[in-house]
């Protein structure tokens, strides 16, 4: 089964790619990313040279450039994680949220329309485009209750906007052209190869470098936390046992008020930078709210436990701390991501191949 992965380079897909390699040697495991800011094969380096891994530096957005790759390579499966992610960037820059994460996924269910209609014969495995989304469409939930699957969609800022769209036309595109879809809406994810303009790796950056850690608005807004690695297991519970057609919410019940979360973290950092009680915390500033920050989210991730039998594996305190411990361990890796070298590095590397 030839599998195409795309966002393979960026935090979660990377996590992806690694599972379904090393799990699956029978598996082609085909990782198409254009290798923005945020994507880095750097984070991925470890399976490079494996048999059953291709890289294929590509744009989801690029008609032309998709088809031949499909045409070449006749995929059986879809996991679609490639997208535009931090909801900072969404506020400053929305039309480029709209090109990558609606038009690329359209570009994307289009081709693969196109692609699985033309060749039937092809079809020896299930074929599936599986698309990677967020509980964000949801919106923001007050005090009490969770996101269900049957939530209606809310999004508030333009990076869910555009996640909520590109879920609309996933829908679609299975009731009009029966295309054999499933999506999962997972909840806040952290641990290791995530860009340091997220919550977690920013603030562990400016912990050990003495800067200011800049809390939005009073701090009082709460993200339900998932270990990357716990996302990843669901993502393959999910593309083998998940039914076409349905949606998957995926977290772990863990609630986090910003405010808790960074002092934990504060602590964390004391400890293992041998500082002071309290030093760390010292460093919290709190600053302009975020326009339009959503409240709250919890996802309610029953179904996915009761239909798939999927557990989160991780505690948060030690998915915490098991973070913090790799990202003082790969300094490098985040001095050269907030660079730009090491993806130079890479790049150059496969332009030479
Ligand atoms: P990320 O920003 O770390 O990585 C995105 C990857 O997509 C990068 O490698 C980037 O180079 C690639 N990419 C961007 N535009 C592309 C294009 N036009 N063509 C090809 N590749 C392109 O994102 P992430 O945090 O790993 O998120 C992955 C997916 O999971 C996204 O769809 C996101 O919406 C979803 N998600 C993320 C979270 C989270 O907490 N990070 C939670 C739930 C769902
Ligand atoms: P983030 O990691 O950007 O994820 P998301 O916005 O998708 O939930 O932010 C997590 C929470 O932390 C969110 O409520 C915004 C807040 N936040 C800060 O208070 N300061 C920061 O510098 C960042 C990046 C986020």
């Amino acid at each position: 089964m030839k599998i195409l992965i795309t966002g393979g380079a960026g935090f979660i897909g990377s996590h992806v790619v690694r599972l379904f390699v090393n799990k699956y040697p029978d598996y082609q495991i085909f990782n198409l990313d254009n290798l923005t800011y945020a994507g880095n094969l750097g984070s991925i380096r470890d399976i490079e040279n494996q048999a059953n891994y291709h890289f294929v530096k590509g744009d989801i957005t690029d008609p032309d450039f998709m088809q031949d790759l499909f045409a070449v390579h006749q995929f059986s499966a879809v996991i679609h994680l490639a997208a535009e992610s931090h909801v900072d960037r969404s506020i400053l820059n929305p039309i480029e949220f709209v090109k990558t994460n609606v038009l690329g996924t359209v570009n994307l269910l289009n081709v693969a329309k196109n692609a699985w209609k033309t060749n039937p014969s092809e079809d020896t495995k299930r074929r599936l485009f599986y698309h990677i989304s967020t509980d964000e469409v949801y919106g923001s939930l007050g005090e009490e209750g969770f996101f269900v699957e049957t939530t209606p969609y809310d999004p508030q800022s333009p990076y869910s906007a555009s996640k909520a769209s590109s879920d609309h036309f996933v829908r679609a595109y299975h009731n009009t052209y029966k295309l054999p879809v499933i999506i999962s809406n997972c909840s806040n994810n952290y641990g290791p190869n995530q860009f340091p303009e997220k919550l977690i790796p920013l603030f562990i950056h400016n912990i050990q470098n003495n800067k200011p850690l800049p809390v939005y608005g009073k701090g009082e807004n709460v993200r339900d936390w998932l270990y990357v690695i716990d996302h990843a297991r669901a993502i393959d519970t999910i593309f083998h046992q998940g039914k076409i057609g349905e949606t998957y919410n995926i977290g772990g019940f863990n609630e986090w008020k910003n405010i808790d979360l960074v002092k934990l973290l504060c602590q964390i950092m004391d400890k293992k930078l041998n500082r002071a009680e309290g030093e760390s915390a010292k460093l919290i500033t709190y600053v302009t709210d975020r326009a339009g920050h959503d409240h709250r989210y919890a996802i309610d991730a029953t179904k996915l436990s009761t239909e798939l039998a999927w557990q989160p594996s991780l505690q948060f305190e030690e998915g915490l701390e098991k973070t913090v411990d790799w990202y003082l361990a790969n300094e490098k890796w985040l001095s050269y991501v907030t660079s730009g070298e090491y993806q130079k590095y890479y790049e150059l590397q496969y332009a030479n191949r």
